[in-house]
């Protein structure tokens, strides 16, 4: 069965129509060619599939295109700004807080979900944060540092420049 839906995804309204059976992170990848979301596990465990659904952390491999109908999708794609990146990215590179990069666009939407509910957060509440995104070459610490720096920064900055 086929289903007429509408999402905004990345700032931008999106009409499609779609089987009730597609995934969100297929919609996104194969729709919309909007490939930094990744698959790993596909169930649920790994967290590289990370989006924002209505700014909260989805991991878009068990959410349907029609359970989306109707909410903002952000995705990895939607943070920079032509060549500048969202500063959670910047700092993972400046960091070296990545290696092959699978996992790192679903840390950075974790990132981002935190950081747009919390804007100081602890470190414990970055590692809560991201516990749900696996990465199997980096480890986590430099990770944590990448964010924690953010939001120092946020704290420090937000208000003047805030894009
Ligand atoms: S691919 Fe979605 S959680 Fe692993
Ligand atoms: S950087 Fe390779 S899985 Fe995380």
């Amino acid at each position: 069965m086929l289903h007429n839906i509408e999402i905004t995804v990345n700032g931008k309204l999106v009409k499609a129509r779609v089987s009730s059976h597609m995934r969100l992170l297929d919609f996104l990848r194969e729709e919309l060619d909007l490939i930094g979301a990744k698959e790993g596990c596909g169930k649920g465990e790994c967290g590289a599939c990370t989006v924002l659904v209505d700014s909260k952390p989805v991991n878009s491999c068990l959410m349907l295109a029609v359970e989306a109908n109707g909410r903002e999708v952000l995705t990895v794609e939607g943070l920079s700004e032509g060549d500048s990146l969202d500063p959670i990215q910047q700092s993972i590179v400046d960091n070296s807080a990545l290696q092959c990069g699978y996992c790192t666009p679903g840390i950075v939407m974790s990132a981002k979900g935190l950081l747009l509910r919390n804007p100081s957060p602890t470190r414990d509440e970055v590692v809560e944060a991201i516990s749900g995104n696996l990465c199997r070459c980096t480890g986590y610490a430099r990770v944590i540092d990448a964010i924690m720096q953010v939001s120092v920064s946020s704290e420090s900055q937000d208000k003047g420049s805030e894009r």
